[in-house]
């Protein structure tokens, strides 16, 4: 295991209530323990529950995001929706964008890349969320579209820019199938390097996300090219959290 911070992203997706703010309390305990680790604990609840979850973690080392936000930086006439500025404003540092389940819903390259841009404007830090479908997969069209996905969707980024990049292959989110070892490795390492050749960003950080859980997690921190993980399901337990972050440092 390499010596660098690693992430721990825990997507809430559309889960939890304001009850749900209770359950966190041993993550919170467990955080305290953990701050002299290299660890980021990030929980990125959905919007409704930014606040509470802000005024809850304020005073520990645990970060804060939403799981998406509009293109438009400030405010704007657009019903229904939330921007960067917006979310900046209660407190948080990151947000989720790309993320497959929004792609699936239409959500195009264009509209991920202008939303990065708002996020940076805002200062926020982005966790960038790419990977290929199971038919694409099938077709061997993995690194066609993770190529295709980053140059579009990190068009004219400027280095110094917060972004971590999410590799998901979508057909491991929230089925219990992972990758093989080789394969991962080779598409994470892939992915930096590509970053780095074509975008010029430099130690970008790539982590793994579909189907992190406390019995797989052994397997995918012996593939040390990772830096860290983006948890959906695992993540509304605070038991199984906990369990994902302490055998990721045993
Ligand atoms: P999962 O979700 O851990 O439930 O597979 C991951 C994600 O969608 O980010």
């Amino acid at each position: 295991m390499t010596n660098k911070l690693r992430y721990f992203i825990a997507n809430w997706k559309m889960y939890g209530d304001i009850k749900s703010l209770k359950s966190i309390d041993p993550v919170i305990k467990f955080a305290k323990l953990s701050k002299k680790k290299k660890i980021k604990l990030v929980y990125c609840p959905p919007y409704t529950l930014l606040h509470p979850f802000f005024e809850k973690i304020k005073k520990t080392n645990i970060g804060l995001g939403a799981q998406d936000c509009h293109y438009e930086q400030n405010y704007g006439a657009y019903t229904g929706a939330v921007s960067s500025k917006m979310i900046k404003n209660l407190g948080a540092k990151f947000v989720i964008i790309g993320h497959s389940e929004n792609r699936q819903k239409g959500e195009n390259d264009l509209q991920i890349n202008k939303k990065i841009k708002s996020a940076l404007q805002n200062k926020l830090s982005v966790i960038f969320c790419i990977g290929e479908t199971i038919s694409q997969k099938r077709k061997k069209l993995t690194k066609k579209i993770l190529k295709s996905q980053i140059l579009k969707g990190l068009n004219g980024i400027k280095n110094k820019s917060k972004i971590i990049v999410a590799y998901e292959p979508v057909w491991s989110i929230g089925t219990g199938i992972l990758p093989k070892g080789f394969e991962l490795n080779e598409n994470i390492n892939f992915i930096r390097l590509f970053i780095k050749k074509n975008i010029k960003l430099k130690n970008i950080a790539v982590i793994y996300g579909g189907s992190v859980n406390p019995n797989n997690i052994n397997i995918l921190n012996s593939i040390s090219s990772i830096d860290g993980f983006l948890i959906g399901g695992a993540s509304h337990s605070s038991k199984k959290l906990i369990d994902i972050v302490r055998k990721s440092f045993n």
